[in-house]
């Protein structure tokens, strides 16, 4: 796997990654809910750098090595079908039937973080493609859709011997997420699986807690280094910044669609069940106007924002 993510080359920031819009959230960001709360609470260790140092520390990198059948990078397929992670896969939601969905890299460089989130679910008729990423986060914590959801586990693998950048995550039981959570260790060659569309996970800082803001400048790239390690590269192909290959942290997500029978699964193939966005908006609105009073929040342009304020509660790292 670490020969594959050299030859695979080079690695985009995640925010440069295709953006959707809704009316009702003119300007959001694809993750504005879990954006925001690293900027608010300034990461797992509650920084007070400026916002131009906090984005730095969390704009990482990112590229799909394969979705659905497709294979975006050859090699990838022992890990895309790897029985340890469809066996685990299976215990997480009691679900035997298991269809391996999407596997992708992340890249994180020393002093950048993974800011506390969620992952983004799907639905019947609903998935990142069609609407916008927070929305579908909004949708599994409001809990009003849960007969659509597909139950999706996901492996996250670590590869590499780099610093720090341990995964935190609030497993079910953890009380009311408050606390610093559990902290597992991102060893080279090993795995943990579990629902990450519910458990609010994040990752440590890269190189340790000590470790400074990257300098980053907008929309720059990952590539592999020609001889060793990676180099940091500019949009318009400048070299600003180098990095050992053991500084660069490594991981590969793996998620797959879990069934419990043939029947739940010809009902996401054949879309004889699907949910439309205006249904979404529609429920969520409804709702809202229902805990808070307020009245024609169906196409007011603070929707959005409001039903992230409303629904996702984030862990309170600080406190407990
Ligand atoms: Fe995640």
């Amino acid at each position: 796997m670490v020969a594959l993510a050299r030859r695979f080359g080079r690695y985009r920031p995640y925010a440069q990654h295709e953006q959707i819009e809704l009316d009702i959230g003119p300007g959001l960001t694809p993750r504005h809910d879990s954006v925001a709360n690293f900027l608010r609470r300034g990461g797992l260790s509650g920084s007070d750098e400026p916002l131009n140092v906090l984005v730095r520390r969390t704009s990482y990198f990112r590229e799909e090595y394969a979705y659905g059948t497709t294979v975006l990078a050859p090699g990838i397929e022992v890990f895309l079908y790897h029985q340890g992670l469809v066996d685990a896969a299976a215990a997480v939601h009691g679900r035997p039937l298991i269809e391996p969905a999407i596997a992708y890299a992340n890249l994180l460089v020393p002093g950048q973080e993974l800011a506390v989130h969620t992952d983004v679910p799907e639905f019947r008729g609903l998935d990142r493609k069609l609407v916008p990423q927070w929305l579908l986060v909004v949708m599994h914590h409001s809990g009003l859709f849960d007969r659509w959801r597909l139950h999706i586990a996901t492996g996250v693998a670590w590869f590499g011997d780099a610093a720090g950048g341990e995964f935190v995550c609030w497993p079910p039981g953890h009380a009311d997420l408050r606390g610093p959570g559990e902290r597992i260790p991102a060893r080279h060659g090993t795995a943990a699986v579990l629902d990450t569309d519910s458990v609010f996970h994040g990752v440590a800082r890269v190189g340790g807690e000590d470790a400074p803001a990257p300098q980053l400048r907008a929309g720059c790239e990952l590539h592999a280094a020609a001889a060793d390690g990676w180099d940091l590269v500019t949009t318009d192909g400048a070299l600003c910044g180098h990095f050992a290959a053991d500084e660069v942290r490594f991981s590969i997500s793996w998620k797959a669609y879990c069934f419990a029978d043939a029947t739940e699964r010809a009902a996401w193939q054949d879309h004889s069940d699907d949910l439309a966005v205006d249904t979404v908006l529609d429920r969520l609105a409804a709702d809202l106007e229902h805990r808070t009073g307020a009245a024609d929040l169906r196409t007011s342009p603070a929707l959005g924002q409001r039903l992230i304020d409303t629904y996702i509660r984030f862990p309170e790292p600080a406190d407990g």
